[in-house]
C-alpha cells in the first residue's frame, strides 16, 4: 500500500510508539483488503472505551502507557455503565473499576469524554464530504446519511488507531462510487398522517434493514418535515436489523437532492415497495411480549435528545410512575447538564424516572433483574434486548410507553 512520507514517518516511530503501533495495524488492514492508500481523517468517534473484556482494556492502557495522543479531535461513544454512578446499576466494584480504568486511559490520550452514542446531538457535526472515522452503528449511519460525512463502520479499537494516526484505510464509503444506492425503497399507500407520526420511523428503518441487509438504500416518499429524532430512530433501526451504513432520503439528505443523484454513477436500481402492511409486520416481529404485563420502560437508545425530554416531561406532567416498574432514560452528560439547568431533571426523578448518562440501555438490566418485558420507543433496543439480557420486548411511541407505565400494562394508542 502506498504511504506518504508523513505516514512513513508515523510508521517508523516519528510520532511515538503508540502512533507507530496504530499505523502498523492500519497498514496491515489496508494490505489485507487490498487498499491502495490511507485517507486523512479529521474526526474520530471511538467506541474503544466500551468495556467488553480485558483484552480491549489492556490494549488501550498499552497505547496510553506508550504516551499515545489523539492526532485529530476524538469523541467518546458511551461506555457500558454510568461511570460515576456504577453503584446504582448494582455493577460489581471490580467491573466498575475497569470501566474507570477505560476512562483514565482515554483521558490520557486526549479524547473528548462526552460518552454518548449520539454525538451529533452534542454538537459534534462533521460537514458534508468530510472524511471521519466513526464507530457505533447508529452514529455511523447518521454521519454518512444525514450529515453527508464519510466513514466506514469502523470497528472498536481500530477507531482509536485511526485517532492516533489521523488516518483510515481508503475503502468502502470513503470512495464516491460506493456511496451510490443499490436499492430503491418506494413508500406506497402511507397516509400523510402516518408519515408525520414519529412512531413510524424506527419501524420503517427496521423493516428496510431486514430487506436490504448491508446495502446502500435510497428511500422515496419521506416528507421533508421528518425530524432529527425521527432520523435517529430510523438510522439506529436500519443499522441493527441490517448492517446499512448509508441511506439516502430523496429530497432530504445531502447526497440525494433528486433520485438520480443516488444512482448516477451506476444507473442501477432494484426497487422494493414498502407499504403500511410491512410496518405492521415489522412491529409484530419486534414484539416478543407474551401478554400485556410490563416490567421496564427504557428510552434513550440512541441517547435521548433535549426535544425528547421535553416531550417526556409534558407527558409525565407531575404524575407518579408506579414504584414497582422500572422507568429509565439514557442520555449524554451534556444533555444531563442541560436537564439540570432547565430544572427538568428533578420533576422527572420525583415522578420515578431514572435518568442515566454515559451508559447503554442494553447493558442496564444485567445487574438489576434477569427477565421481564421491556417497552421502548427504540426498534434497535427491541431488536437486541433479548439476546443481550433476556428481556422480552415490545415497541411503542414515547406516548405509549408513558401511558403503559401509568397503567402498569402494555397500552396502545387508539387510532
Ligand atoms: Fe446507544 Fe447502547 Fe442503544 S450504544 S444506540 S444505547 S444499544
Amino acid at each position: 500500500m502506498f504511504l506518504t512520507d508523513s505516514e512513513k514517518k508515523i510508521l517508523d516511530g516519528g510520532h511515538g510508539e503508540a502512533a507507530a503501533l496504530a499505523m502498523t495495524i492500519l497498514t496491515d488492514l489496508g494490505d489485507a483488503v487490498n487498499a491502495k492508500r490511507l485517507v486523512k481523517i479529521s474526526h474520530v468517534h471511538t467506541d474503544s472505551g466500551f468495556y467488553l473484556g480485558d483484552a480491549g482494556l489492556e490494549f488501550v492502557e498499552h497505547l496510553a502507557a506508550l504516551n499515545g495522543r489523539v492526532a485529530v479531535p476524538t469523541s467518546m461513544n458511551n461506555t457500558t455503565y454510568d461511570i460515576e454512578h456504577c453503584g446504582s446499576y448494582g455493577v460489581p466494584k471490580e467491573l466498575g473499576n475497569k470501566i474507570k480504568r477505560m476512562e483514565t486511559a482515554h483521558l490520557a490520550m486526549g479524547v473528548n469524554p462526552c460518552w454518548t452514542c449520539a454525538p451529533y446531538q452534542d454538537g459534534v457535526l462533521p460537514k458534508p464530504g468530510q472524511n471521519i472515522a466513526w464507530s457505533e452503528s447508529n452514529a455511523i449511519v447518521f454521519a454518512n446519511s444525514v450529515l453527508g460525512a464519510r466513514t466506514n463502520r469502523t470497528g472498536d479499537l481500530l477507531d482509536i488507531c485511526c485517532a492516533l494516526t489521523g488516518r483510515a484505510v481508503e475503502a468502502g464509503l470513503y470512495i464516491s462510487r460506493n456511496r451510490m444506492a443499490q436499492y430503491h425503497v418506494l413508500l406506497t399507500d402511507f397516509s400523510q398522517k402516518t408519515l408525520q407520526d414519529p412512531r413510524l420511523y424506527p419501524l420503517l428503518g427496521y423493516a428496510i434493514g431486514k430487506k436490504c441487509g448491508n446495502k446502500v438504500v435510497a428511500v422515496s416518499g419521506v416528507p421533508k418535515s421528518v425530524t432529527m429524532d425521527d432520523l435517529k430512530g430510523f438510522g439506529a433501526a436500519i443499522a441493527s436489523s441490517g448492517a446499512t451504513a448509508l441511506f439516502h432520503l430523496v429530497g432530504i439528505t445531502p447526497e440525494a437532492a433528486v433520485l438520480e443523484d443516488c444512482f448516477k454513477s451506476t444507473g442501477e436500481s432494484h426497487t422494493i415497495f414498502m407499504s403500511p402492511g410491512d410496518i405492521q409486520k415489522a412491529e409484530q416481529l419486534l414484539c416478543t411480549a407474551e401478554n400485556d404485563r410490563l416490567d421496564w420502560v427504557g428510552l434513550g437508545c440512541p441517547h435521548f435528545s433535549k426535544q425528547e425530554f421535553m416531550t417526556l416531561s409534558r407527558l409525565i406532567n407531575g404524575r407518579k410512575i408506579p414504584a414497582s416498574l422500572l422507568f429509565s432514560v439514557f442520555t449524554s452528560r451534556k444533555i444531563m447538564a442541560w436537564l439540570k439547568k432547565k430544572h427538568l431533571l428533578k420533576p422527572l426523578n420525583d415522578a420515578g424516572v431514572k435518568v442515566y448518562s454515559d451508559g447503554c440501555l442494553l447493558l442496564y438490566p444485567n445487574f438489576i433483574r434477569s427477565s421481564g418485558t421491556l417497552m421502548t420507543n427504540s426498534a434497535k433496543a427491541a431488536n437486541y434486548v433479548f439476546s443481550q439480557s433476556g428481556f422480552k420486548a415490545v415497541y411503542g411511541s414515547v406516548e405509549e410507553c408513558v401511558a403503559s407505565a401509568f397503567n402498569r400494562k402494555i397500552t396502545r394508542r387508539q387510532s
